[in-house]
């Protein structure tokens, strides 16, 4: 049988790697097996890539670049290391996925939401995640609680108007794909924690 393919979004600070790694503890004293990746990145071709978009000197890349480059490192990383796990029965476990790029740059660049999904359709229709987890916080309260942005991270230093516009574009794809279920994490990081670990109980995860 197919392995599970569940993904994790939210905006910059929301503590998706501090929920992911409590996660990933959890699911081992269980004896679940399971592989933990992230994008951009998680293959060697994907991780070069990643250098590439979050390079904070190339503010020259127009938002199309962007968008691309997104969705061809998703598209290797996909065939290089996730396909062939769900296909061994393994649940996948993912650091952002398309959502990311509908929110990021269909809806806060302004590129639209048809034509990020267009290009996308792989993981759109292929690939389509079969639990998606967004870690629920706005980017204002996100910030605070991380204090500040990465200066060396082109992407978080996008200002917070920017990342407003990500957020609304995660309640609009919330509201549109049934698949995405909202997780409020403005508590402690081990509330949110019980809350994923219910969320994946009741949703037949684990
Ligand atoms: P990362 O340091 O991994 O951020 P985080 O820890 O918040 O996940 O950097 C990934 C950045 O790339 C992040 O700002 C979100 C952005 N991104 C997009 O804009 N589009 C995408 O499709 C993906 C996968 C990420």
């Amino acid at each position: 049988m197919r392995g599970k393919f569940i993904t994790f979004e939210g905006c910059e600070g929301s503590g998706k790697s501090t929920q992911l790694k409590l996660l990933a503890d959890y699911l081992k004293g269980l004896g679940v097996d399971f592989v933990m990746t992230r994008e951009p990145g998680g293959s060697e071709i994907s991780e070069e890539i990643r250098k590439i978009i979050l390079n904070k000197d190339y503010d020259k890349m127009c938002d199309e670049c962007e968008a691309l480059l997104y969705a061809a490192a998703r598209i290797q990383h996909l065939r290089e290391k996730v396909a062939p796990a769900l296909d061994s029965g393994t649940l996948v476990i993912c650091d952002r996925y398309v959502d990311s790029s509908l929110a990021y740059q269909g809806y806060a660049r302004g590129l639209g939401a048809e034509y990020v999904a267009a290009i996308n359709e792989f993981a759109l229709n292929e690939f389509c995640p079969d639990l998606t987890v967004f870690l629920d916080i706005s980017p204002a309260a996100a910030f605070e609680r991380k204090h500040g942005a990465d200066e060396n991270d082109r992407m978080e230093t996008q200002g917070l108007a920017f990342h407003e516009e990500v957020y609304k574009g995660y309640k609009k794809l919330t509201g549109k794909f049934p698949r995405i279920c909202a997780v409020d994490c403005g508590g402690s990081r081990l509330e949110t924690h019980e809350k994923i670990k219910k969320l994946l109980k009741d949703k037949g995860i684990i």
